[in-house]
C-alpha cells in the first residue's frame, strides 16, 4: 500500500532521510524507532505529503505522491483523508471555537450530510469519553485533553492510515491505557498504524514489523 524507492530528503543543509526503501502493507502496524535528529518525524511528515523527496519515490495505493500530484485539489482531498496524522504538538492542529465544532469539522469538509456529521462527531467524542468538554474552546483545554480532542478529530475523517509520532507523551495512566486498546482495535480492524515511539510496552504492544533509523539517517526493518 505505501512504497517508498530510494528516498532522500535534506532542509537547507541538512540531510534528513538517506537512501530510505519501506514497503507497508495494508494492515501492518509499523514502530519507527531511532535516536533524537535521526529524521523520524520527517520520514512521516513525508508520508502525510507535507514534504517530498529530493531524491527517489513516494507511492500510496499505485499513485505516486509528488508535490504535482498533490496540487490535483481532489486527488489531494483523497489523499489526505487515506491519512491520518497526529501532530506531535496538538495546539497547531486545533483552531475552532469548541471541541464539537472542531471534531465536526473535518466531516463537514468531506462533504457529508448533517446527519452523518453529527452521528460522526458524537461517536468519536464518546470513543475518547470527552461528551463533557464538547462546548469547550479547544485553546484552554489541558494538554492531555488536547490530545484526546486532535485524535477524535482525525478519527471522524475515518483514515485509512493512521500516523502517530509519541502518541503517549504527556497522557496520564488512564488514558494511556484507553489510547492503547483504542490502537489494538484499530489494528485489528484492518487498518495500517505507523508510529514513532520509544515506549517499549507501546511498541510490543502494536507493532507487527519494526524500522529503525539511526544516526546516519538510513532506514533498517528487522
Ligand atoms: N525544519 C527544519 N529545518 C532544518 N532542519 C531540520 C528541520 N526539521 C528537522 N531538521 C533536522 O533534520 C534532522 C532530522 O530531524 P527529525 O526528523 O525531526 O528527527 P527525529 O524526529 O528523529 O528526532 C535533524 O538533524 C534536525 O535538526
Ligand atoms: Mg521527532
Amino acid at each position: 500500500m505505501i512504497t517508498l524507492e530510494k528516498v532522500c530528503f535534506a532542509y537547507e543543509h541538512e540531510v534528513a532521510l538517506r537512501y530510505i526503501n519501506l514497503h507497508i502493507d495494508r494492515g501492518d502496524s509499523v514502530v519507527i524507532q531511532g535516536p533524537n535528529g535521526c529524521g523520524k518525524s520527517t520520514l512521516i511528515k513525508l508520508l502525510n505529503g507535507i514534504i517530498f523527496p529530493s531524491e527517489g519515490h513516494y507511492f500510496y495505493k499505485g499513485h505516486e505522491i509528488t508535490e504535482k500530484t498533490l496540487k490535483d485539489r481532489q486527488f489531494a482531498k483523497w489523499f489526505h483523508q487515506q491519512m491520518g496524522y497526529v501532530f506531535q504538538n496538538a495546539d497547531t492542529q486545533l483552531f475552532c471555537g469548541s471541541v464539537e465544532e472542531e471534531i465536526a469539522f473535518g466531516p463537514v469538509q468531506m462533504g457529508l450530510s448533517e446527519a452523518e456529521v453529527r452521528e460522526r462527531t458524537e461517536d468519536c467524542l464518546k470513543l475518547f469519553g470527552i461528551e463533557k468538554l464538547r462546548e469547550r474552546p479547544p485553546y484552554h483545554l489541558s494538554g492531555g485533553e488536547k490530545r484526546k480532542v486532535s485524535l477524535a478529530c482525525i478519527l471522524s475523517l475515518n483514515p485509512e492510515v493512521l500516523i502517530l509520532d509519541e502518541p503517549l507523551a504527556g497522557l496520564d495512566e488512564k488514558t494511556q491505557d484507553m489510547l492503547l486498546e483504542f490502537l489494538q482495535n484499530f489494528h485489528k480492524a484492518g487498518k495500517t498504524l505507523i508510529t514513532i515511539t520509544h515506549n517499549r510496552q507501546l511498541a510490543e504492544t502494536i507493532g507487527n514489523r519494526f524500522a529503525v533509523m539511526n544516526e546516519d539517517h538510513e532506514l533498517t526493518i528487522k
